[in-house]
C-alpha cells in the first residue's frame, strides 16, 4: 500500500508528487481541517499503524483520545503524528492482530472511541474500505462496478446521481460491486438509496474564473426556485406560535436576523435568534417553534442545538438546501432553498435563496401573500445589478489599499451589514466588522480617520434620515464613504457610490446582498487570493 500527502492546495501537492503514480483499485483521501496538531506533512491524513498496513482517514474529534493514546503507547505501539486520528489505525491493528476479520477489528476499534468522527479505514490485502459515521457527514455513492464515498453530495456528482446517506451510529462496507450497512448493534440495515437532481455541471465553473462569481450570478436564476419553494409545512407550524426561536451560524445566523426583523419588526411576533453554539447555555427549554437554518444541513453546532430544542419537546422548521442532509432528516417541516450546489466555500447564492424563503415565510406568517408579487421582481432587479458589477470592480479597485472597513445599517440593513463585513474578511482577510449604524457613536467612532473605509447601506425609507446623519459623522472624522443606497442625498455624500433600485424593504437585504459580495469578490481577486477556498474554513463546520 501506498501513500501521499502533504501540506498545501491539492492541485500543487499533485504537480509536485503526482496523485496518479497510485497505482490499484481501492483508495481513500482527506484535506485535513487542522483540530490536533499542526499543519504538517506528517499530520496529513491518511494515518497509519505500526505495521504500516493499516490506512485511516478522519474528520472530527476523538474526544477521549489521550486516555487511549496513552494506553496504547504503554502496548508498545509507536506514535508517527500528533493527531488523533492516528491513533484509530493503530486501535484497529490490535484487534487485527489478535485474530479478528478486518471488519469486526475495525467495528471493535470505533466501539471504543468517543467524540465525533466520520471514518474510513482499509488494509493491506482487503477487498473492502470500512467506513463510520458519529456526527459529520458521509455520503455512498453507487456507481456502476464502482462505489464512492465522500462528505457531500458535490463530489460525487461526476461519477454518479445515486447516493446512500449514511446515519448516525451507522458502520459499512464499500467494495467494488456493493455497499452494506450495519445499523446501531451491528445489525444490516436498511438505507434508502436517493437519486440526486443536481447535475455535474452545476458543479462547474461554467465559464467563470471562479465558482464564487458564478455562484453569485445564479442568484438571478436561483431566486425564482427559492420564492416558489414549498413553505406550507413551515407556516402552519408557526403561525399561531407567540415565539419563534432561529437557530443558525455564520452567513446562515445573519439571514436569522433579517427574519427576526421580519417578524419581530413588521408582525410584531417575538423571535429569538441564537448562534448554535451558543444555544446550550441560552435556551430557556421552553422553545417551541424552532427555525433552524443552514444551507449544508450539517454544520454541527446547529445540529447539536436542534437536538437539544427536540429534546425538550420543540418541533423544527428545517431551512437548507442539502435533502436528505442531517437536518433534513431531523427536522418536523422542511425547506429546501433551491440554490444548487454551492462550491465556493463562502455562502452567496444559498445565503439570497434561504432570504427569499424567510420573506414568503413571514409574508404568509402575515396573510400578506399578496405582496409575492413584489419579491417576483427580484430576479430582474438582480440581473440589473448583476450587469453593473464593472462599477463595483471599479470600487474594489479604488478600496484596495485599504485595511480597516466598517459596514453599517438600521434595522434590515444592519444583518446585511454584517454579512458584508463577513464576506469581505473571509475571503480577503482584511479587518472588517458591521455595527448599527446609530451605535457607532456609542465606541467605533473612535477609531474613524483618514484611511479606514466605512460602507454604509442607506435604503430609503423609515431608516433613511437617521443613517444619513451616521454618515455625516463618518465624513467629518475623514474616513472614506461608500454608499449604496437608491437616494440621490446619499449617493452625493459618498466618496465612491453604488445606486441601488427603490424595492419594498422585504428585499432589500436581497438586493444589497449582491454588490456586498461582489465588492467582497473583486477585492479578494484583486489581493490574489482564492475566492473559492479561504484559508482555515471550511463549507461545512462539522465539528463543534
Ligand atoms: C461555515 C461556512 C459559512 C457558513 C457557515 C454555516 O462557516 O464557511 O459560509 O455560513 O458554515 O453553514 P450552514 O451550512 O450551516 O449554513
Amino acid at each position: 500500500m501506498r501513500s501521499i500527502k502533504d501540506i498545501g492546495r491539492i492541485d500543487d501537492i499533485h504537480k509536485q508528487r503526482n496523485f496518479l503514480q497510485l497505482e490499484g483499485t481501492l483508495g481513500i483521501g482527506h484535506t485535513r481541517w487542522a483540530t490536533h496538531g499542526g499543519v504538517t506533512a506528517k499530520n496529513a491524513h491518511p494515518h497509519t499503524d505500526c505495521s504500516m498496513k493499516i490506512f485511516v482517514i478522519h474528520n472530527g474529534v476523538i474526544e477521549n483520545f489521550d486516555s487511549l493514546k496513552s494506553e496504547l503507547a504503554k502496548k508498545g505501539h509507536k506514535f508517527t503524528s500528533e493527531t488523533d486520528t492516528e491513533l484509530v489505525a493503530h486501535l484497529i491493528e490490535e484487534e487485527w492482530k489478535a485474530g479478528k476479520d478486518f471488519g469486526k477489528a475495525f467495528a471493535l476499534a470505533i466501539g471504543k472511541l468517543s467524540g465525533s468522527w466520520s471514518l474510513l479505514a482499509m488494509a493491506e490485502g482487503e477487498k473492502a474500505i470500512h467506513l463510520s459515521r458519529n456526527g459529520p457527514p458521509l455520503v455512498i455513492g453507487i456507481g456502476k462496478g464502482e462505489m464512492f464515498c465522500a462528505s457531500d453530495v458535490p463530489a460525487l456528482l461526476e461519477y454518479t446521481k445515486k447516493a446512500v446517506y449514511i446515519e448516525d451510529g451507522d458502520r459499512a462496507e464499500l467494495t467494488r460491486g456493493g455497499w452494506k450497512v450495519f445499523g446501531k448493534g451491528g445489525k444490516n440495515a436498511k438505507r434508502k438509496v436517493h437519486v440526486i437532481t443536481w447535475s455535474a455541471s452545476m458543479a462547474e465553473k461554467d465559464g467563470y474564473p471562479h465558482f464564487m462569481l458564478k455562484e453569485i450570478f445564479e442568484s438571478q436564476t436561483k431566486i425564482r426556485e427559492a420564492l416558489s419553494a414549498d413553505v406550507k409545512g413551515a407556516v402552519s407550524l408557526l403561525r399561531g406560535e407567540k415565539r419563534a426561536t432561529v437557530i443558525a451560524c455564520g452567513t446562515s445566523y445573519y439571514a436569522g436576523l433579517v427574519f427576526k426583523a421580519l417578524l419581530q419588526g413588521k408582525l410584531r411576533m417575538n423571535c429569538d435568534v441564537i448562534y448554535g453554539s451558543e444555544f446550550p447555555y441560552l435556551r430557556t427549554g421552553k422553545e417551541r417553534a424552532v427555525v433552524a437554518i443552514s444551507q449544508s444541513g450539517e454544520t454541527a453546532d446547529t445540529l447539536s442545538a436542534v437536538r437539544l430544542a427536540k429534546k425538550s419537546g420543540a418541533k423544527i422548521v428545517a431551512i437548507t438546501n442539502a435533502v436528505g442532509s442531517s437536518l433534513y432528516r431531523e427536522a418536523d417541516k422542511k425547506v429546501i432553498i433551491g440554490a444548487g450546489p454551492e462550491i465556493a466555500v463562502v455562502a452567496t447564492k444559498s445565503y439570497t435563496c434561504t432570504l427569499a424563503v424567510l420573506a414568503k415565510i413571514a409574508l404568509l406568517i402575515a396573510g400578506e401573500g399578496k405582496k409575492m408579487t413584489e419579491l417576483a421582481l427580484l430576479s430582474d432587479e438582480i440581473e440589473k445589478l448583476l450587469s453593473r458589477a464593472s462599477e463595483i470592480e471599479k470600487i474594489a479597485s479604488e478600496l484596495s489599499k485599504y485595511r480597516d472597513f466598517f459596514f453599517i445599517g438600521r434595522s434590515l440593513s444592519y444583518p446585511s451589514a454584517l454579512e458584508g463585513a463577513l464576506k469581505l474578511k473571509e475571503i480577503t482577510y482584511l479587518h472588517a466588522e458591521a455595527y448599527p449604524a446609530g451605535e457607532l457613536k456609542h465606541g467605533p467612532l473612535s477609531l474613524l480617520e483618514k484611511g479606514v473605509a466605512v460602507i454604509s447601506l442607506a435604503p430609503s425609507g423609515e431608516t433613511f434620515a437617521k443613517t444619513l446623519s451616521n454618515m455625516q459623522e463618518c465624513r467629518a472624522r475623514n474616513a472614506t464613504l461608500v454608499v449604496l443606497s437608491d437616494k440621490e442625498e446619499a449617493i452625493s455624500k459618498a466618496t465612491y457610490s453604488f445606486r441601488m433600485p427603490k424595492m419594498d424593504p422585504l428585499a432589500i437585504p436581497i438586493l444589497y446582498a449582491i454588490p456586498l459580495q461582489l465588492l467582497a469578490y473583486y477585492m479578494a481577486v484583486g489581493m490574489k487570493k482564492d475566492p473559492d477556498k479561504p484559508r482555515n474554513l471550511a463549507k461545512s463546520v462539522t465539528v463543534e
